[in-house]
């Protein structure tokens, strides 16, 4: 069986409720253009609301983590990795968490004792040392040799600059054929991190202090890559059962071996199954300059760069052939895959046609400029950009293997002249992150769903909700609707979440079935992602929407609404800035 469904297995028959992968892409979550961890869609829940499914959960969870983009093509890094995880909601706590753990991996995984190894918070100024996990390990058969205390920066976990976190022990795995040292050297790279178990009590606040949450809460996440490599004893990822089917796909595909290649070969398949993830999420995202569009266009501009490097002719079908076979086996977990297949195919083709009708010439470009310069200056690194689409990493990728520098910081702020609408992407959006749970945003966040309603009432009940941003400072809301709004028309949406404002009416939730929040109508973005059993958020007689939350309790509470801008999004799609203002 797979690991995915064993560890589903195993924590189903312990009470936990087997929850969907949320979408790659959070909604009403700025700091993060896609789930980096687990445990962040749970963000809400740790801060306290009730997950509708009950407080032990567990999921394998997409994630796409862009921190390491320029070490893909190693032996263990990728863009897109799932994530197997469990949680406790203010339930259980470090014992029955710990235990689990250890049984999972020892009497289901089958793996021996003798080659595990943990890591325990040593503590702080504010944190005791976690004396109690130690006690746990030692009962279970983890001998004292094999514990290690570490400190904040590896024995802490957290989402982000502030919101849940906690202390965390670490499993670790000899992957070595060396024989096993007695004692447990975490600096040993011998050792490998498998699993991580973080005891979410506290709450980091903007001003770096900390205060206890309202519950004990556990978040858990182990990388199903590198479980599986442990277990079939591989050192290179892509040689595990993950991978075999899709890189020997490729070495037909390109008539190489993966010996000798293996730096292209990893980088186009790891690309490539990142691109197919990321254009089946429902939020519909297609390559473009910004945000996660950005981020498709060049790991799909990246793939094809190393396609090329590897010969293969970039017209034929190459990537759709790789792309079908990582459906194949991935469309049993995310069904999106199938549902959304022509979508994926279209869009990596799109791309490459785009792509390729300007990369030769860009290229020819590109060796005439490094035969004269020393050095790629910002004006050459916007042309390339400009004329023949070379993203800016690509540009540093070509030169960095002519050992030649680029001004990168040249090239932005030409980018930032030459685009009204600058790249949003900034690299700290890469980092993850933490989903805005603090006051302002919640505030936002309920008045997202009086302006869904708003534009129900003034445009028709057929405009829905078609994507969400929101900062401590505004909020972004996108919907359907073939017209510019005229000044009458946004003023009386307006008018009408000002009035809804002032009605100060209450906030209230109820958990029901998905069929059950349908039939009432509850408005839903895409509800094939949600979970059996779901939250409705409910304004009075004004909405009701599937939702997560956090929300206000009334909504008094949010200020003044308004307008500070509509424009078109995308074709058919239009863009409302608005700021809440405070009322005095
Ligand atoms: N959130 C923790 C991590 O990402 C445990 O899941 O490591």
């Amino acid at each position: 069986m797979n690991v995915k469904d064993l560890y589903i297995d195993y924590f189903v028959k312990k009470g936990h409720v087997h929850i969907p992968s949320a979408p790659l892409v959070p909604e009403n979550d700025p700091s993060v253009l896609f789930n980096t961890a687990g445990m962040q869609p749970l963000i809400p829940y740790f801060m306290g609301e009730e997950h509708p499914c009950g407080p032990r959960l567990c999921d394998y969870q997409k994630c796409v983590r862009l921190t390491d983009l320029e070490e893909v093509g190693d032996l263990t890094h990728h863009t897109f990795f799932e994530m197997l995880g469990n949680w406790s909601l203010g339930d259980y706590f470090k014992e029955e968490s710990i235990t689990y753990s250890f049984e999972f991996l020892t009497d289901v995984l089958k793996i021996p004792v003798n080659r595990l190894a943990v890591t325990i918070f040593c503590g702080n100024e504010n944190i005791p040392k976690d004396t109690e996990s130690a006690e746990i390990w030692q009962n279970l058969g983890i001998p004292k040799e094999r514990i290690a205390y570490l400190g904040i920066e590896d024995n802490f976990w957290a989402a982000g600059e502030t919101g849940p976190c906690g202390p965390d022990t670490e499993i670790f795995y000899w992957r070595s054929n060396d024989s096993l040292p007695e004692k447990f050297d975490p600096e040993d790279d011998r050792w490998v991190e498998i699993w991580n178990n973080v005891f979410m009590e506290f709450n980091r606040h903007s001003d770096g202090t900390v205060s206890k949450l309202p519950k004990k809460n556990v978040d858990t996440g182990m990388g199903y890559e590198r479980i599986v490599s442990v277990i079939e004893g591989v050192n290179d990822n892509y040689e595990s059962s993950v991978w075999r089917d899709i890189i020997k796909n490729l070495e037909e595909i390109s008539k190489l071996p993966y010996k000798g290649n293996e730096k292209s070969m990893r980088i186009i398949v790891d690309h490539i199954r990142t691109s197919v993830f990321i254009a089946a999420d429902n939020a519909g995202i297609k390559p473009s300059n910004t945000d996660q569009g950005y981020i498709l266009r060049r790991l799909i501009r990246r793939a094809i760069r190393h396609a090329k490097k590897l010969s293969i002719e970039i017209n034929s079908n190459w990537e759709e052939q790789i792309a079908l076979k990582i459906i194949e086996q991935y469309e049993k977990y995310y069904s999106e895959l199938k549902n959304n297949k022509e979508t994926i195919l279209s869009v990596l083709k799109d791309e490459k046609i785009k792509f390729n009708k300007t990369l030769e010439k860009g290229l020819k470009e590109f060796e005439k400029i490094i035969t004269k310069n020393s050095q790629i200056d910002d004006l050459t690194a916007f042309h390339l950009y400009d004329t023949y689409g070379f993203p800016i990493e690509l540009t540093i990728e070509l030169a960095a293997e002519q050992n030649i520098k680029v001004d990168e910081e040249g090239f932005y702020k030409r980018m930032k002249e030459h685009q009204e609408k600058s790249r949003t992407a900034s690299a700290g959006k890469f980092k993850g992150g933490l989903a805005g749970n603090g006051e302002m945003e919640t505030k936002y966040h309920t008045a997202t769903h009086l302006l869904n309603a708003a534009l129900k009432e003034v445009l028709g009940s057929d405009t829905h909700q078609k994507g969400s941003n929101i900062t401590d400072e505004r909020m972004r809301f996108d919907f359907n609707c073939d017209h510019k709004l005229t000044e009458e028309e946004k003023e009386q949406i307006e008018n009408l979440v000002n009035q809804w404002i002032q009605e100060e009416i209450p906030v209230t939730k109820e958990s029901m079935t998905k069929e059950e929040a349908l039939k009432r109508n509850a408005e839903a973005m895409f509800i094939e992602k949600y979970p059996d059993i779901l939250t409705v958020y409910f304004i009075g007689n004004v909405s009701k929407e599937i939702c997560g939350g956090p929300h206000v309790q009334n909504t008094k509470e949010l200020g003044i609404f308004r307008i500070k801008k509509e424009e078109a999004s995308s074709a058919g799609i239009r863009r409302i800035k608005a700021v809440l203002e405070p009322t005095e």
